[in-house]
């Protein structure tokens, strides 16, 4: 792959996708988002922004390297032809890749066409250090996170805790990545990352809290084992486009795609 010709192709063109090809624009880095993948219902009218409706289309406009900024089912559908087809994807919708099967089946189309699969490290940050620790052994990785109790509108735990009248910190959930990820989908792309750069699903503990005091989402990941203890506490803003989606997300996948670009990764 020739990384001197940044074709970036992004997978959706929703609020992540936009502000990543906004900021890239801004930065005058030379990388810009030029073309995008979405669903044939979709209709997106933006300068300088090729769109495709088919994967088997975009692989043929040849892209150095695309980001997946659209859904788990994207990563499913789109993403093992692009590494089939010998192009590298940064994912961020990583809640995806606690399926197992997939994971495998992405794995193997990365060793078929040559190519890599990054995941961007998102919401969350400390991800380097729960990699390099367990290689020494981790004893424990708890994640906790907060949200108002508004936020939780919509989850189970709305058959727990009347939430409208919520005058404390009260836990709404406690178990493992596994089961946070099965009954609170929406905070899954958190907890597979810090899972899967740790000590997976099954061990990696989870408390998920409403808070009626919380000026906004909090991530607070809490690691011990041979190499001592680690503690990382994250309050996100949203981004400006869409509340659902932090903005270091979208930064995390920038990032990302500074560094694939880079000779020198720093
Ligand atoms: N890793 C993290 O911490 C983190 C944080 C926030 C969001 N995310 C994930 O990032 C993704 C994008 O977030 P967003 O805020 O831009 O969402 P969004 O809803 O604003 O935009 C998603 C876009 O993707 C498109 N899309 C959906 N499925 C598609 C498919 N199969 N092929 C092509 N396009 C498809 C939709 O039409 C929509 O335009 C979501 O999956 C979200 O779960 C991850």
């Amino acid at each position: 792959m020739n990384n001197d010709i940044k074709k970036v192709a992004v997978i959706g063109f929703g609020a992540m996708a936009r502000s990543l090809e906004h900021s890239l624009r801004a930065s005058g880095s030379g990388i810009e988002v030029s073309a995008t993948l979405v669903p044939h219902d979709l209709t997106v009218d933006h300068d300088g922004v090729e769109v495709f409706h088919d994967v088997a289309a975009l692989i043929e406009w040849g892209p150095s390297v695309v980001v997946e900024c659209a859904s788990h089912q994207a990563v499913k559908t789109s993403v093992p032809s692009l590494l089939r087809a010998g192009i590298d994807v940064i994912v961020v919708s990583i809640g995806s890749l606690g399926d197992t099967e997939l994971l495998f089946s992405l794995e193997k189309a990365a060793e078929e066409g040559g190519s890599r699969l990054t995941v961007a490290s998102g919401a969350i940050g400390g991800l380097d250090v729960l990699r390099s620790a367990k290689i020494a052994g981790l004893e424990s990785v708890v994640y906790t996170g907060t949200k108002p109790p508004a936020a939780w509108r919509g989850t189970p735990a709305e058959g727990s805790v009347d939430l409208a009248s919520l005058q404390e910190r009260t836990i709404i959930f406690e178990g493992n990545a596994a089961e946070a990820s099965l009954q609170y989908p929406k905070n899954a792309n958190v907890t597979a990352a810090v899972a899967l750069a740790g000590i997976g699903f099954a061990d990696t503990r989870v408390t998920l809290v409403a808070d009626p005091h919380a000026g906004g989402n909090t991530h607070k990941v809490n690691a011990a084992g041979a190499f001592g203890k680690f503690e990382i506490s994250l309050e996100n803003k949203p981004l400006p486009d869409n509340p659902k989606t932090s903005w270091l997300a979208a930064l995390s996948v920038e990032q990302a795609l500074h560094r694939h670009f880079q000779r020198i990764e720093l």
